[in-house]
């Protein structure tokens, strides 16, 4: 019986966990759920099956003598290495990929920032939260890609399904790369059109797909990441683009992890394949990683970003940006510009770091090495187990497993960052090595409980 099938009523599942409670050797005590918590309130929560799947997941874990990689504290501010719950770590779980978080000119820049407008805009930007450093900001990440303007959202997420939610409709198809990140199937469930997606990066398939179905729709959005977040690849923009051309289709490109990361300067995939910016219809973006701050955008032309400041609902049904947020990318992307050594010191210590691995006959899939390095475990419990035995010997690095990535690719991603030293690179492929020998040496039996 599995958490999936609604049969299992409330007392069969709470004997269940009890069960999986008295193998858990004390671990996650505060998660599991007693029969009188489940009783307390009857709203009904504790019924709704993903909640239930939660709670058998989590009775599974203690179970298997598993701990918890999620939410754990982060005692200092995380960069190429952290505090946690006490323990200093090597950190490679954090997207500061230039190393600029905390830098003095951005906290400056916050400061300022704070004591001219406050913590707040207070308003949407449509209505009274409009400040100069929003404009600011959108015309430094327009000049970027070379565009008209751009449109500063309140977060990543919300600019990628605010933007697909309104630009599409009932009538229209939108195609995307199945690593596609959460936000973007998010964003075409809202807009409520059609729905395909293509295998990894195969370009082929796309062009089947659009052959059979572009016809039976008005408007067709293609969508790729630049830089895939889980597994360190990109597509081929040349001939995303052309595809594009042949089925007069949009093309929005997710560079979330290639700004700061790809190219020469950091300008992301288009500069790094030598394509010209303008070619794609919507750049999307984020300030959360190489720009240190919280906030996402769309770059474009001009109508695009007109039609997103008077329609899209994350926008103008949101408050407007904080000028601390603004500001801080804004100062961030001027850094970035300045001092594109950044960029290649991030790239040097990536390479180092895939190189190494390769050499050490570490599976790292098909990245390209620049700044995502996967390390492919496969099945979900032996990459759980990897997570924690390192973390005990000082390197942190997230397990990645399915949903949010296809079943049997679990994996261990490591964000490099330009403040990385080679010895902090050199020391943690050593450990990673020696650990996915210990793992490769034992049984799954051994591994619970291990
Ligand atoms: C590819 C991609 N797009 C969009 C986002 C959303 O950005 P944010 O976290 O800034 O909301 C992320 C976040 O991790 C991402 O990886």
């Amino acid at each position: 019986m599995t958490p999936d099938d609604q049969s299992l009523d409330d007392e069969a599942f709470t004997s269940l966990l009890a069960r999986m409670g008295e193998g858990r050797k004390g671990h996650a005590a505060e998660t599991q759920p007693t029969l009188r918590s489940l009783r307390r309130r009857d709203a009904g929560f504790e019924r709704h099956p993903l909640y239930q799947q939660m709670q058998f997941q989590r009775g599974f874990a203690g179970f298997a003598g598993l701990a918890s990689p999620y939410y754990r504290l982060h005692d200092v501010r995380a960069g190429a290495t952290s505090v946690i719950e006490g323990r200093p770590v090597i950190n490679f779980a954090s997207y500061d990929y230039l190393g600029l978080n905390g830098h003095p000119d951005i906290a400056d820049a916050v400061n300022r920032a704070v004591e001219e407008y406050g913590s707040s805009v207070s308003a949407s930007r449509i209505t009274a939260g409009e400040r100069r450093v929003h404009r600011d900001l959108e015309m430094a990440l327009a000049d970027v890609y070379g565009a008209d303007d751009c449109i500063a959202f309140v977060s990543g997420h919300a600019a990628a399904v605010s933007t697909i939610a309104t630009l599409l409709g009932q009538k229209d198809l939108i195609v995307f790369d199945s690593l596609s990140h959460n936000c973007i199937v998010v964003g075409a469930q809202l807009a409520g059109c059609a729905r395909r997606s293509y295998p990894h990066n195969d370009l082929n398939a796309l062009e089947v797909m659009l052959t059979k179905e572009r016809r039976l729709y008005d408007r067709v959005l293609i969508v790729s990441e630049g830089l895939f977040s889980m597994d360190g690849d990109g597509p081929d923009l040349d001939r995303l683009i052309a595809i594009r051309d042949d089925f007069d289709a949009w093309l929005m490109i997710d560079d979330a992890h290639g700004l700061g990361v790809l190219g020469q300067t950091g300008r992301g995939i288009f500069e790094h394949a030598g394509v010209d910016p303008q070619k794609v219809d919507i750049w999307l973006g984020t300030l959360s990683k190489s720009l240190v701050s919280c906030g996402g955008y769309v770059a474009g032309c001009a109508a695009l970003v007109d039609l997103l400041k008077h329609h899209a609902p994350g926008f103008v049904y949101s408050v407007g940006m904080p000028a601390v947020n603004a500001a801080a990318a804004v100062k961030a992307i001027e850094i970035m510009r300045a001092e594109p050594q950044r960029v290649a010191e991030l790239q040097a210590r990536s390479r180092r770091f895939a190189g190494q691995a390769r050499a050490a006959g570490i599976d790292i899939g098909n990245s390209w090495g620049y700044g995502i390095i996967p390390i492919m475990v496969g099945e979900t419990i032996p990459t759980v187990v990897l997570a924690d035995r390192l973390l005990q010997r000082g390197v942190n690095a997230f397990p990645i497993v399915p949903p949010g990535v296809p079943e049997k690719s679990a994996r261990l991603r490591f964000f490099v960052n330009a403040s990385h030293t080679d010895e902090q690179i050199d020391q943690s492929v050593e450990l990673l090595r020696e650990e996915l020998h210990r793992l490769g040496d034992q049984s799954l039996g051994s591994l619970l409980h291990g």
